[in-house]
């Protein structure tokens, strides 16, 4: 019988999406097969400590954490006591390239996108940069930091105006799940929406709001990633904000949306060169929108670490394209291995000497 791969699968975290991540996770543990898979569930709670033990998630989804042990990772990687890890963990230190950044550094294999992806995809800011460098559509927007606002608020306010328009929606560019956004509609209101957006990130962007539909495409893969049939989520409130996400639940999603072939298919394509463009590897998430007015499509985000739950979009978008949730994680965690060995082929010396190097 083949070896068991001992995967360390990591979740809660420092973020506002603690509690998001344990639901995946929990999907993500009960979908591994204990014929393949030795898990090794560590916890990491609100205030950054990371905990282990039996029954590790179980402790965390009841907040008691008196039965588990801290984690102590060795810095000798012959010692790291799992294959690879999978960190399931949503928001500010697990998506943004902070955690993957200590697993390269202790040569640890993950699940997922690397440093610069996580880290680029984490900021709205410089995702729209770089898609738009690129020619691919985004909403148009105005970007600015938190010092900038605080020194000269009445011109970014006109540039505002000049520029979108309104409705507005104002966003940091670091959250996620609908945090610290709002939808403004009238210049009396866009002040205070940019102070609660500054108090959850330095960086902040302001989006012409549109009449839209919200389509989502699941792609996965390293080099060739494919993508999935397009899904919908179905707004119910004013827009996708985190009631709706997570609390009273009005939205619907639909998959595969009711679109045009056409359409469709665009916006596969568009996801892809998205996807590639940001340097993403294992999964990503890449939300879109739909203009109602002009039929525009644009490229709204991309989540490099997407809900997870077997009922996400995600997951549900990838069994659409034919691939279950079981089969799913397999592939991610063959997908970590391959990226890891690609990596491994990057000479970390060079002889300065040499003739070419002159
Ligand atoms: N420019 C826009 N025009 C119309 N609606 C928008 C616009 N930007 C955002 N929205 C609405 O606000 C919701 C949240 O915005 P967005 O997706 O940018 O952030 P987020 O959901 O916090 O990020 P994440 O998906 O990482 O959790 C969208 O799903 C959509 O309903
Ligand atoms: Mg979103």
């Amino acid at each position: 019988m083949a070896k068991k791969i001992k995967v360390g699968v990591i979740f809660g975290g420092q973020s506002g999406e603690h509690e998001v991540s344990l639901v995946s996770a929990a999907g993500v543990i009960s979908a591994m097969s204990p014929k393949k898979y030795d898990v090794i569930e560590i916890g990491i709670t609100l205030d950054g400590r990371w905990l282990t033990g039996k029954d590790c998630l179980k402790s965390f989804t009841k907040h008691n954490f008196k039965n588990l042990k801290e984690v102590t990772l060795p810095t000798n990687p012959k010692k790291i006591p799992f294959d690879i890890v999978f960190p399931v963990l949503h928001g500010p230190y697990g998506e943004d390239g902070t955690i993957q950044g200590l697993f390269d550094i202790l040569h640890i294999p993950y699940v997922g996108c690397g440093v610069l992806a996580s880290s680029t995809s984490m900021d709205k800011l410089q995702t729209k940069a770089l898609w738009e460098a690129a020619g691919l559509k985004v909403v148009p927007y105005v970007g600015f930091n938190r010092k900038a606002w605080k020194k000269e608020s009445s011109k970014i306010i006109e540039e505002i105006k000049e520029k979108l328009g309104f409705p507005l929606f104002v966003k940091p560019a670091n959250m996620g799940s609908s945090v610290g956004i709002s939808k403004v509609k009238v210049l009396a209101n866009l002040k205070k929406a940019i102070d609660l957006a500054c108090e959850f990130d330095s960086r902040i962007l302001v989006e012409k709001g549109l009449n839209v539909r919200e389509i989502e495409c699941a792609i996965l893969g390293n080099d060739s990633p494919i993508a999935s049939p397009v899904g919908e989520v179905i707004v119910g409130g004013e827009f996708y904000d985190f009631y709706d996400k997570y609390v009273n639940g009005v939205s619907k999603t639909e998959i595969p949306a009711k679109l045009n072939k056409k359409i469709a298919q665009e916006i596969q394509e568009v996801s892809v060169k998205a996807y590639k463009l940001l340097d993403c590897s294992g999964l990503s998430r890449v939300d879109s929108f739909i203009d109602l007015d002009s039929g525009d499509i644009y490229l709204n985000e991309i989540n490099t670490m997407p809900g997870f739950t077997s009922i996400s979009m995600y997951p549900k978008m990838m069994e659409a394209y034919g691939i279950k949730y079981a089969d799913l994680i397999d592939k991610l965690i063959a997908l970590g291995f391959e990226r890891f060995a690609e990596k491994q082929k990057n000479k970390v010396t060079f002889d300065s000497g040499s003739e070419w190097y002159r």
